[in-house]
């Protein structure tokens, strides 16, 4: 099986994330979602970046200690990341002790190699940028790039010798033209390093908040050089020599335009010195602006994902779930994958409203009222229309074509192109002049279920839990993403179900925009009231029954009793426990959450688990000591 590594930035946790960090692992979470559907072994990292002279300077401003601070806002973004079904392999965090140990590791062979050296840094820096300046760079006295305050230093640092890689670079450049996508973004770079390099400094003797250099514990690794080490760390560099060397080098970094420089240049001279293989492409997108204007902190005008989604999900009335889905929809269609996009209420409803709820959706009501109608939901045999058959497998060769490109906004334009096909087919098929002529009406309704179904397997790496529900209801077995070539529809009957996406009348929503006096005052590590807490029934049940459920590696349905009553779970615990080894144990579920159904089977709580943060191992929450079946936890 072909591997495929993507990673994105590390993102800085002096912010809580927002909508356009967000729209970067989102659109990393698609490439990966999709390339798996492909049936390629992926590696997905993504995590964060904590090593920071302002997340020192907010950690002091909160008077809290700055791990502290970091392990308290690492896990609000690994949390958000879950709540929007971010599928990493790993989420790594430059405190890791494994990454410290890999940027120690880089640091001491570099310099022994002599490619770091150490020198008197006279300049500026940028603490909103993490970026030191030159004299004839500085803007009216400020930043160049955000427009903040810069700091002078004088200072020994260990320097690191750029320079001597900038032939070499410059050489890889000219003979890789794809190294960096966009063209624009090449070429931005390729200019850089035509003008020549300078050596960089990597370390600062007065901050603390860091890695140390292992030879000389007063100088702290600057925070560039040690957070691209993470793409290295995040498989094993020295911990899993294996996975190292089947996942390196990356096939994709996927990053912001702002950092480029970092990516395009330093990182692959960094990897030049330690004599390793580079990348094999960086792809710079661009940036989500709000309502036509940039999105800052200081104007106040921040999408906080988190509220959009649930405030969507408030006003639409569906689940949270699948609110993200919607929004992650709205960012991989709205924009040009590379070009900057910009977030619009007006331009997020009218998708909802026609894209999903019209298009797509009423795709979905119209065909099953018909097989109620006309089959009592009884699916015909399988009849499909060549002629949708061809059209189909012209489309998906768009769509796989610009999936491999990137090109996320034209692969989902071709897969809405079915979607009107199919629609349009209703109206000249007029289904419902064909209740006599059992063929024909028998085509025409295959062709729309297959239809359906088919699409649904495309959109999964946009909207995976609308899609996976559809799927569900549709029996689908083989979810791969491939040419349609027959038959994906397994089940004999269907049922109705209620409208996934009900179309909206209410043009607005409010996207609790905040303003914030401080740039940098955003992160709370949230707390919950007590009395939402207490609104969770969590209970104690005992395992009666477990049995795997049919073509799933991962989902067990299990039987619990809870003393007065006995409830169907079904969880994603497949890999992890084996049937037998279930039964009699006491676990700790959610009581009182809306059912669900997952492949058929309705599931009628939740059960609590750890997972370790590699996702490889699970363990089930149980009580330590014999207590009874339904006794409530508080
Ligand atoms: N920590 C560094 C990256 C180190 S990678 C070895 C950093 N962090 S960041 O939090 O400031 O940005 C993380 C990513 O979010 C970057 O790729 C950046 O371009 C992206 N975005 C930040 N604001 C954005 C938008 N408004 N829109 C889209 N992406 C945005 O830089």
């Amino acid at each position: 099986m072909e591997k495929f590594y993507i990673t994105t930035a590390i993102y800085y946790v002096n912010s809580k994330p927002h909508i356009g960090s967000v729209s970067e692992a989102i659109a990393a979470d698609v490439i990966a979602r999709y390339k798996r559907l492909s049936n390629f072994d992926v590696f997905f990292s993504t995590g964060t970046d904590e090593h920071s002279q302002k997340i020192e300077a907010k950690a002091k401003e909160l008077g809290i200690d700055p791990q502290k601070f970091v392990d308290e806002a690492a896990s609000l973004w690994k949390t958000i990341f879950d709540r929007f079904n971010i599928s990493y392999s790993r989420f790594i965090r430059t405190s890791d002790p494994d990454h410290t140990e890999v940027v120690k590791d880089f640091f001491v062979k570099m310099y022994e190699k002599g490619d770091i050296y150490l020198s008197t840094y006279e300049g500026w820096y940028c603490v909103r940028d993490e970026t030191f300046l030159k004299d004839s760079e500085l803007v009216e006295g400020k930043c160049p790039h955000c427009g903040g305050e810069v700091q002078r230093l004088s200072e020994d640092n260990y320097f690191f010798r750029l320079s001597k890689y900038r032939d070499d670079l410059l050489k890889f450049y000219l003979e890789n033209p794809q190294f960096v996508e966009p063209e624009s973004r090449y070429n931005e770079l390729l200019n850089i390093l035509k003008g020549g390099l300078q050596d960089i400094s990597v370390t600062r003797k007065s901050f603390k908040f860091g890695i140390h250099v292992p030879f000389d514990e007063e100088h702290t690794i600057y925070v560039w050089y040690d957070a691209l080490i993470n793409y290295v760390s995040a498989i094993g560099y020295l911990t899993n020599k294996e996975m190292f060397s089947k996942y390196w080098p990356a096939d994709l970094h996927l990053i912001g335009k702002d950092i480029t420089r970092f990516h395009g240049i330093v990182w692959p001279a960094m990897l030049m010195s330690m004599g390793l293989p580079l990348p094999k492409k960086i792809f710079a997108h661009g940036f989500w602006n709000l309502e036509g204007m940039k999105m800052s902190k200081s104007l106040g005008n921040v999408v906080d994902p988190v509220e959009f989604a649930e405030n969507f999900s408030k006003l639409s009335n569906i689940t949270f779930a699948k609110s993200v889905d919607v929004l992650r929809y709205y960012l991989s269609r709205e924009a040009i994958f590379g070009l900057d996009g910009d977030f619009r209420m007006e331009s997020f409803f009218r998708r909802y409203n026609s894209d999903l709820a019209n298009d797509y959706g009423n795709l979905i009501n119209r065909t099953l009222n018909m097989l109620s109608k006309y089959r009592n939901l009884e699916v015909p045999p399988y009849s499909v229309d060549d002629e949708f058959v061809a059209f189909a497998k012209s489309k998906f060769n768009q769509y796989k074509e610009y999936m491999e490109k990137y090109a996320l906004s034209f692969a989902l334009d071709r897969v809405f192109e079915i979607i009107s096909y199919l629609n349009n087919y209703i109206q000249v098929k007029e289904p419902w002049k064909l209740s006599k002529e059992t063929g024909k009406l028998n085509v025409v309704l295959d062709t729309l279920l297959e239809g359906i179904a088919y699409v649904s397997v495309l959109l999964q790496p946009f909207m995976p839990n609308i899609t996976a529900f559809i799927l569900d209801e549709f029996g689908v077995e083989n979810r791969n993403i491939s040419e349609y070539d027959g038959q994906i529809l397994k089940k004999n009957v269907l049922n109705l179900f209620e409208p996934i996406f009900p179309r909206l009348e209410k043009e607005k929503i409010d996207l609790d925009k905040k303003t914030e006096e401080n740039e940098d005052n955003v992160i709370e590590i949230s707390k919950v009231k007590y009395d939402d807490f207490a609104k969770l029934d969590l209970r104690v049940a005992k395992i009666l029954s477990a049995k795997r459920v049919k073509n799933s590696d991962k989902l067990i349905e299990l039987k619990v009793s809870l003393g007065k009553e006995e409830r169907t779970i079904v969880a994603g615990i497949g890999k992890f426990y084996s049937e037998e080894g279930l039964i009699g144990k006491k676990i700790v579920i959610v009581a009182n959450l809306e059912e669900r159904r997952l492949m058929g089977i309705t599931s009628q709580g939740m059960l609590l688990a750890a997972s370790t943060s590699n996702k490889e191992n699970l363990s089930l929450l149980t009580v330590d000591k014999d207590i009874e079946e339904g006794a409530k936890i508080s």
